[in-house]
């Protein structure tokens, strides 16, 4: 597994459509293995292949296990692998800060669904759903926009909700804080 050089947004390459997955082998794992490698270093969220220069229609998400005061383990880690993902439904509206590892220094104020339904391809290439709310949900939409060739920046709520990251705080990484 190797840590892959993330794409900023300068680059016309995270502006374009990325490419429905059409061959599941060793390749695509070795690509899914490198960006959860990636993810992991940079202390993210959720990565889209277009992240790293893939235009393929490929995310990951990881929710870290949450534990409480006495040590124990209150929700398990989640991670997702999406191929050829497609968002079915969205409910719901709620303005949300987020940031973006291709976007490093800043956090902005986006608009994103509280609920989604979203479809998607395993590694193995078996169809799966998830129905996904809050956070999940918005990390999920973030990803999603990656591969359209979107970014957070064209969903500020408005132009001066775009904020500098504090020197000091740059942790908050990759996609939506809940706040
Ligand atoms: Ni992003």
């Amino acid at each position: 597994m190797t840590v892959r050089e993330i794409v900023t947004s300068e680059n016309p390459l995270l502006r374009r459509r990325s490419k429905k997955v059409r061959q599941f082998d060793e390749n695509l794992q070795e690509l899914v293995d490198d960006m959860f490698e990636t993810l992991h270093a940079y202390h993210g969220l959720g990565l889209a292949a277009p992240q790293i220069g893939v235009l393929q229609r490929v995310f990951i998400a990881e929710l870290p296990a949450e534990y409480d005061e006495a040590g124990n383990e209150t929700a398990p880690l989640e991670q997702y692998v999406f191929i050829n993902p497609e968002i079915r439904r969205m409910r719901g509206e709620e303005e949300m800060e987020e940031g973006c590892l291709s976007v490093p220094g800043y956090r902005g104020v986006v608009k994103r669904a509280t609920l989604v339904h979203i479809k998607g391809q395993g590694l193995n290439g078996r169809p799966f759903r998830v129905r996904a709310t809050d956070l999940l949900a918005e990390v999920f939409q973030h990803e999603f926009d990656h591969l359209e060739g979107i970014l957070y920046l064209d969903r500020l709520v408005s132009p001066d909700k775009l904020f500098l990251i504090p020197v000091g705080q740059e942790e908050a990484n990759e996609t939506v804080m809940a706040d």
